[in-house]
């Protein structure tokens, strides 16, 4: 398997490929892989040619420098996961900070039409930015033909949507399903920093969307929230940040139900110290 540290390496292999008329289909990713990522790789490789996988803990899209420090760092054991796909059609790149950003590691700063300040973007300051600033840099280095994204970060898909198509990148963004544990638990690289304690509680999550799903079909938005909020108070390992209905499309949180539009609920979970998010379609 190809692995690259360096866009100007890298992008003289895409250029080979591409110039053979090759399909490229790239999931970038913060590494620490697993079954979430591969589903999306899997998803690539049944439409392309090759697969870049990009593997970079991105600086500028963490508030918190503890969880930029602690986040898992595993190229050597991610590498060994994708050969099990493909070692001739996956190829990775793990750039160094340097590579994609020089000396200068900073955000540029974006208007996402209002979807950065929903959810995430109001409790992770600068989030957004960050990951638009490092996504844009990735699909000018990889320049892949389908862009795999799951769903577990909606805004955030909805959010590289629309960087696409503002800066016209020729990309087709493609938003994969939750990929969940047996137990429910959506499945992230932060899942492995859980406690014992602490995994056996977050269940939970997906149990209270669900329920919240059901109760969406008759109740209002506000009786569903308030009820979920209660939940949360009894649950003594689990601190809840936020439980959001919002429209699909804007991720304004709902103000009245619409019979026209479409609903997510979304949630942001402490579970300890490792915050876990996750949503759910509701109609
Ligand atoms: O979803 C992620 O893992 C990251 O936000 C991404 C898209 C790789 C950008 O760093």
């Amino acid at each position: 398997m190809k692995v690259f540290h360096h866009k100007s390496e890298l992008s003289d292999h895409i250029n080979l490929l591409k110039g053979d008329g090759k399909s490229l289909g790239f999931v970038p990713t913060m590494g620490a892989l697993h079954e979430g990522h591969l589903a999306l790789v899997k998803a690539g490789l049944s439409t392309n040619d090759f697969v870049v996988v990009s593997i970079f803990v991105n600086p500028t899209q963490f508030d918190n420098q503890q969880d930029l420090v602690k986040y898992p760092r595993t190229l050597d054991d991610d590498v060994a996961l994708l050969k099990t796909l493909s070692e001739s059609t996956i190829m990775v790149y793990a750039p160094t900070v340097e590579d994609l950003y020089g000396d200068k590691v900073l955000s540029e700063s974006f208007n996402f039409g209002g979807l950065e300040h929903e959810m995430e973007g109001a409790f992770r300051a600068g989030h957004f930015d960050g990951v638009g600033t490092v996504v844009k840099r990735l699909f000018e280095a990889v320049k892949p033909d389908n862009a795999y994204f799951g769903e577990k970060d909606f805004q955030q898909l909805q959010i590289i949507k629309k960087l696409v198509s503002s800066y016209s990148i020729p990309v087709e963004v493609i938003g994969c399903p939750i990929h969940r544990a047996p137990d429910g638990l959506a499945m992230s690289s932060r899942n492995t920093r859980l406690t014992k304690e602490h995994r056996e509680a977050a269940p939970f999550i997906y149990k209270t969307l669900k329920s919240a799903k059901t109760k969406f079909g008759t109740k209002s938005a506000k009786t569903v929230s308030e009820w979920v909020v209660k939940q949360f108070k009894k649950q003594s390992l689990l601190k809840l940040e936020y439980f959001i209905i919002a429209d699909t499309e804007t991720l304004k949180p709902i103000k009245r139900k619409s019979t026209k539009k479409t609903y997510r609920a979304f949630i942001a979970v402490y579970a300890g110290d490792i915050r876990l998010i996750d949503n759910i379609a509701l109609n």
